[in-house]
């Protein structure tokens, strides 16, 4: 592992964090780990709604657009230059591998040229970092890990050690309300126009929890099939479709097993903070369950502010700090990965 440069001292680390996996390029300047000095983003999410979703080659060529004016941007709001910051972190999986590479690239050669350290940043692990922003929460804490690609409970024992208790076997909940989202022919991105809609519907529909009894795994394939189901058979026998009663009947039954299963990890790892990050973690109703589950166990709790819930560079820039405090340093050959374990 290699060691810290001797001429580092060890107060206002100023971190640089890329952040290109999906349809945001983002770019942040985040001091001790905590202080969001700047964080830029733009998304391609408008763009590609025109094809229903992400188009990894489309999301690769907009982070290339993008990436230079965004990262300038990070460090002129944060107002510093290059030379003042102590190292550059990326995220280098998982995800596209298009879009990775193109920050991931980014960061390398912006520290090759300043001399900087350079480290890379596990997606994930970001996403979990995103908690330190603004905050003074700090391991060990349970974290439900909620996003368009993972759906996972994760026991944070210190800032580099990850205990998975469970995670989804097929779909990861963000995807599944995606997914309903086109089914109910609502705009792309489709999570936050369900959430939306489902606070003018009633939840009378009763669709299944899946895995609601079998340990800390979740499944949410069922449940997008439940919806798909639905859906024909009352178009088949010529009945009423209330979209925003499928709406609020889907995020109860996506929600509630998250607040069932989060309920058990409690208890089964005796945690006292509870964290929630990723995409998901903007969720109304989730938010506000998790805020009463956290008050019924008398636990404390923390969930980051939306911006920093959906993909951002800040909480890549936390855990480089963390990373870098620690000598992991990543060498200028680091590649890029579609899929990494924590
Ligand atoms: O963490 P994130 O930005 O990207 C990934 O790493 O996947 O999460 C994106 C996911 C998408 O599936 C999006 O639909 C979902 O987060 N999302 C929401 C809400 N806001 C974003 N899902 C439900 N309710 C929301 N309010
Ligand atoms: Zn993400």
């Amino acid at each position: 592992m290699a060691k810290l440069p001797h001429w580092h001292i060890m107060t206002d680390i100023k971190i640089l964090g890329i952040e290109t996996s999906c349809d945001e390029t983002s770019a942040a300047v985040v001091a001790d780990g905590r202080r969001v000095l700047s964080n830029v983003i733009a998304s391609s999410a408008q763009y590609q709604a025109q094809f229903g979703g992400v188009v990894p080659e489309v999301a690769a060529r907009k982070h290339i657009e993008n990436i230079s004016q965004v990262v300038d941007c990070a460090l002129e709001q944060a107002g510093i230059t290059i030379r003042e910051l102590s190292a550059i972190a990326a995220t280098n999986g998982p995800g596209l591998i298009g879009a990775l590479l193109v920050g991931l690239n980014y960061g390398k050669a912006l520290a090759y040229g300043a001399d900087l350290p350079f480290v890379a940043v596990h997606h994930i692990q970001g996403h979990i970092a995103s908690n330190f922003l603004e905050s003074h929460v700090a391991p060990p804490f349970l974290c439900l890990v909620v996003s368009g690609g993972h759906t996972m409970l994760i026991n944070v024992v210190d800032y580099h050690t990850y205990n998975i208790l469970g995670s989804t076997q097929d779909d990861a909940v963000g995807e599944a309300y995606d997914k309903v989202a086109r089914l109910l022919k609502l705009p792309y991105p489709g999570g936050p126009a369900l959430d939306a809609l489902a606070k003018e519907g009633v939840p009378n529909i009763p669709f299944p929890m899946a895995f609601a009894n079998q340990g800390l795994d979740f499944s949410y394939s069922g449940l997008k099939s439940a919806v798909i189901n639905y859906i024909n058979t009352k178009t088949m026998k010529n009945e009423e479709i209330v979209n925003k009663d499928i709406a609020a009947s889907f995020q109860k039954a996506a929600i509630d097993v998250l607040i069932k299963k989060t309920a058990v990890a409690i208890k089964q790892t005796k945690a006292t903070t509870l964290t929630v990050c990723g995409g998901v973690a903007c969720n109304s109703l989730l938010r506000n369950k998790i805020q009463s589950l956290a008050e019924e166990l008398g636990i404390d709790y923390h969930i980051p502010k939306p911006v920093f819930c959906t993909d951002n560079g800040a909480m890549i820039a936390a855990l480089g700090y963390y990373k870098f405090l620690q000598g992991e340093l990543s060498p200028l050959n680091t590649n890029a990965h579609a899929v990494i374990s924590l």
